[in-house]
């Protein structure tokens, strides 16, 4: 008989997450809320309609998929990287609408490792699991095998093993694009998030040519070739959609387009040139 207590429940995010401890074992579990369907209404207002004006790098993922469609996806790539040995959560459990992965203690996010202080170490870490990552994915040319949503926040620094352990790659990637457009998105995406950690400009300079290190000419030439321009009419669109929305909620004003800005004004002012050195 499964016995189980759940530790912790983490609501907020588009998924309800819980901590649960499973006859002494500890898990992670994930499972999809049903979505209203005005929610959904407003998620496509929200993306699908700026999408299609070309906010950059948006073009890659999928927001037409559901709570169960991710679940699934993420299931489908923890499972063909653990058959590729990638380190990363391990599927304990999962169903229609649900997944349960072994928890991983003692971690860090990279984001949060490398926000607190110049750490090109674990950014070395980093890159191991990434590169190994895409190694598999370009053998296969299978974008099954990429992480789909490649931040920061989904590597988890290990101190006791000095490694990084892959997670939540449950992002559906846009099923039109070829592999090696999705790659490239990918890889920009990754790129922005480096952009952000909250360093000095010399030291994301540092990890950007780190970065650079695991490109390969062609990968250099589609990155460069994605725009990193901002349109003027997806500023003013978000722009009027933060305040209605700090104004609705009574919160604080969140600038959503914040990081974006950041990487592609970083990118014109050093990323490019160390991408073309
Ligand atoms: N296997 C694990 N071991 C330890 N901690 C984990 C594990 N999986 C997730 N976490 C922690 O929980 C957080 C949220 O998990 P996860 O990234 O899978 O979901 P999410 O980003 O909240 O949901 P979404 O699927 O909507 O992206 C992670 O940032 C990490 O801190
Ligand atoms: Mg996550």
């Amino acid at each position: 008989m499964i016995s189980e207590t759940v530790l912790t429940t983490f609501g907020e995010g588009s998924l309800d997450s819980r901590l649960v401890d499973e006859n002494g074992r500890l898990l992670f579990s994930k499972c999809s809320r049903p979505r209203l369907a005005l929610r959904s209404a407003f998620i496509n207002l929200n993306y699908a309609w700026p999408l299609q004006l070309g906010i950059p790098l948006e073009s890659a993922i999928d927001y037409s998929a559901n709570h169960t469609d991710r679940i699934k996806k993420e299931v489908k790539t923890l499972r063909l990287w653990e058959q590729e040995d990638i380190l990363a959560s391990r599927v304990h459990r999962a169903g229609g609408n649900f997944v349960t992965v072994h928890y991983i203690p003692d971690t860090v996010s990279c984001k949060r490792a490398l926000d607190v202080n110049l750490n090109p170490d674990i950014f070395e870490r980093l890159m191991d699991r990434y590169t190994q990552i895409r190694d598999v994915a370009k053998r296969k040319r299978n974008s099954d095998y990429l992480h789909s949503d490649p931040t920061l926040v989904n590597f988890l620094y290990d101190y006791e093993r000095d490694l990084v352990v892959a997670i939540d790659p449950g992002t559906v990637l846009n099923p039109s694009m070829d592999f090696d457009t999705l790659d490239a998105h990918i890889l920009a995406r990754t790129l922005r998030d480096v952009a952000n950690i909250e360093q000095p400009e010399e030291d994301i300079a540092r990890y950007v040519r780190m970065f650079k290190e695991q490109m390969s000419e062609e990968d250099v030439a589609r990155v460069t070739s994605i725009p990193h321009v901002i349109p003027e009419v997806i500023q003013t669109y978000f722009e009027i959609r933060d305040l209605a929305v700090a104004a609705i909620k009574g919160r604080k004003f969140v600038d959503t387009l914040a990081p974006l800005k950041t990487y592609c004004a970083r990118y014109h002012a050093f990323i490019e040139d160390i991408l073309l050195e």
